[in-house]
């Protein structure tokens, strides 16, 4: 997979990309990530990207030729277009899951008070990461990324990702480590029993238990 990233402040991703399991999945080729800065494709003597907005209001508003020139300098015919905003459709696992089928992703983060709604028109999907506004769509698309990628084949062991919360719309189980006993706090027996079929029924019960509790709204979609 090949991910794009059209962003004005490209120094937002280096921490990102540089640490943990993003940063072996780009080093495996798993996955081939490009930050691109929307000022490099201005032509603007003074890479200007942005101006006032018509009709008057408060802020800037991004302008359509900078994003218009990167995406036909980026996109091919299998390349699957997402803009970052709070008003697309709202992020979740089953997205997630659905993105790992793309070979090609460019994801386009807004900034400053808005951008020229003819940008619109170069989307295939426009993404929300949940009801609140950021400054930009620099953390939203990090977010896609993060959640995609760890999905992608070889770059995290599958049964680690297949017992993940969400996935049959169930919150995960508890997990314990060492030591048995901590601050009088006691690993429940049936994980010390070894035996592995009361293991998964124990697990089964606390998923449907902490879903119940914590998100019903899950176990009605389930
Ligand atoms: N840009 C600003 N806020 C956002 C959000 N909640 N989701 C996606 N993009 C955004």
């Amino acid at each position: 997979m090949k991910i794009d990233v059209l962003t004005l402040f490209p120094n937002m991703f280096e921490g990102f990309l540089n640490e943990s399991i993003i940063k072996r999945a780009c080093k495996n080729n798993n996955v081939t990530i490009n930050i691109h800065n929307i000022r490099d494709y201005s032509l603007d003597k003074h890479k200007k990207v942005d101006d006032y907005g018509f009709g008057g209001g408060a802020g800037m508003v991004l302008m359509p030729d900078p994003i218009f020139r990167a995406v036909d300098d980026l996109k091919k015919d299998d390349s699957f277009i997402i803009l970052l905003t709070p008003q697309g459709i709202q992020y979740n696992q089953s997205l997630a899951y659905d993105l790992t089928r793309k070979k090609h992703i460019i994801l386009i983060c807004g900034h400053y008070e808005g951008f020229d709604e003819r940008i619109r028109t170069l989307v295939d999907m426009e993404i929300s990461i949940g009801d609140y506004v950021l400054t930009g769509g620099e953390i939203p698309s990090m977010v896609v990324i993060d959640s995609v990628v760890r999905l992608i084949d070889g770059v995290i062991n599958k049964e680690s990702h297949e017992k993940d919360s969400f996935n049959d719309n169930l919150l995960d189980y508890p997990v314990y480590t060492h030591p048995k006993e901590y601050r009088g706090m006691k690993v429940p027996d049936v994980l010390l029993s070894g035996h592995h079929a009361n293991i998964l029924k124990w697990r089964r019960e606390q998923q449907l238990k902490r879903t119940k509790e914590r998100r019903p709204d899950l176990l009605e979609k389930s």
